[in-house]
């Protein structure tokens, strides 16, 4: 759709039932969007009240994209009603660093596969991790009535704004700024929990504070590109369990502090990997499959940086290569020499690329499993990986509870 900048005055983008429709057809195409109920909360909450600034990376920078702003309205206005993430705060882990992203309005498709996969029903009592710029939890108070709608940040600010917003157009449910580790006590038990921000392990606290065969809807991350959704039921008072999802979401993380990332920014080790061996697993492997880079990731730690080192530039990268905190680094060839075997270079206390070969043998005996084969299984005292049935566990989550 294109837009014009009188459309976009001020933040009064007076077309935006015809955008909001647009993209409500758009996720209905994409097969993100079934339910007449959620299509009209779609339709019914003005998503451009809840983002009025956000902003965009061009150039390797980011730029404002601001509705009261004449130079950006107009680009603003354009993506407003598009099925994107929209960045909404930044930070800085030390000065001079890359931007952390703190806050967005995630992709609508996503949240709207996520609502129809949390199945609410009239009645049901939601609580919502991570409130940010609001516009999800307009469309819960849309579809269940805002006394029943429950959500927390982490951030005084975004509980304000989120808020004021909601408030404009009559919905006044429960906010509250709080560490959503700890979900909110004060108001359970909640019939559904749902986490926009990602968590290394479910924390306790959520499956307590949801009924017995309440749902738990939310994206558990092992590190950089390692996790997926995952549903669960509470099945007993202690114990939750469910599968993980077909489709592919990502989302920022939980952080106990606002304005900080949970997991630091972390510099490049300039050590010259020194043992040398070789492997027959094509490095790309792992990166090109989530669930092997998952499993990897829970065996590695969350604290990692994934690269290419550089080779002669007529020729791209020559090696890929995985650091971790301590020091640990390995550079594996991305071409293959003798018997295709790939040159695997490493220094460190840790081995890394074993992890990654380890996990690429689970996850090859136990039949090559997607996400939806995988499961997981949550008691007060362990979180375990499994195959189709909690009776054939894959692996371990280490993770303390958050
Ligand atoms: C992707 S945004 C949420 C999007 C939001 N649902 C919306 O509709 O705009 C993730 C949010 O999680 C929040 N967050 C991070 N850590 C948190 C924590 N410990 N407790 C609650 N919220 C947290 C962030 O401040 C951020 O606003």
């Amino acid at each position: 759709m294109t837009a014009t900048p009188a459309t976009a005055t001020g933040g009064a983008l007076v077309d935006w039932p015809a955008r909001a429709a647009a993209l409500a057809d758009e996720l209905a195409a994409a097969g993100k969007l079934a339910s007449p109920a959620w299509r009209a909360a779609v339709q019914a909450v003005p998503r451009h009240l809840f983002v009025p600034r956000f902003y965009v990376r061009r150039d390797d920078r980011m730029h404002a994209l601001a509705a009261d702003d004449p130079a950006t309205s107009r680009d603003w206005a354009e993506q407003v009603y598009t099925n994107t993430a929209l960045v909404t705060k930044l930070g800085h882990d030390e000065p001079g660093g890359p931007p952390v992203y703190l806050s967005s309005s995630s992709t609508p498709g996503l949240i709207t596969r996520m609502l129809e996969t949390l199945d609410v029903h009239d009645g049901h009592r939601v609580l919502e991790i991570g409130t940010g710029t609001g516009w999800n939890a307009g469309l819960l108070c849309h579809r269940l009535g805002a006394a029943s709608v429950f959500s927390v940040d982490i951030d005084p600010d975004l509980i304000e704004t989120a808020r004021a917003r909601l408030a404009g157009l009559g919905y006044r449910p429960t906010l509250a700024v709080a560490d959503g580790a700890l979900g909110l006590a004060a108001h359970a038990p909640y019939d559904r929990l749902i986490a926009t921000c990602s968590v290394p392990s479910i924390p306790w606290a959520w499956v307590e504070q949801v009924r017995v065969g309440g749902v738990i809807l939310a994206d558990l991350r092992a590190g950089l590109g390692a996790g997926n959704l995952v549903r669960l039921t509470r099945t007993a008072p202690d114990r939750a369990e469910g599968m993980f999802d077909a489709g592919y979401a990502t989302f920022m993380q939980l952080r106990h502090t606002p304005g900080s990332s949970p997991v630091p920014f972390m510099r490049a080790s300039a050590d010259t990997p020194v043992s040398e061996s070789a492997t027959t697993l094509d490095p790309r492997t792992p990166w090109s499959n989530r669930v092997v880079w998952f499993l990897a990731a829970l065996r590695i730690g969350r604290r990692y940086r994934l690269g290419y080192t550089r080779g002669d530039p007529r020729h791209g990268p020559e090696a890929v290569s995985i650091a971790t905190a301590d020091g640990s680094r390995a550079e594996i060839a991305l071409a293959a020499g003798e018997h295709g075997a790939h040159a695997v270079r490493e220094t460190g206390p840790a081995r890394l690329w074993q992890h990654v070969e380890h996990a690429h043998r689970q996850w090859a005996a136990a039949d090559q499993p997607d996400w939806p084969r995988l499961g997981l299984s949550v008691t007060p005292t362990q979180q375990t990986i499994y195959v189709d049935a909690p009776g054939n566990p894959l692996a371990t989550l280490t993770t303390p509870a958050v």
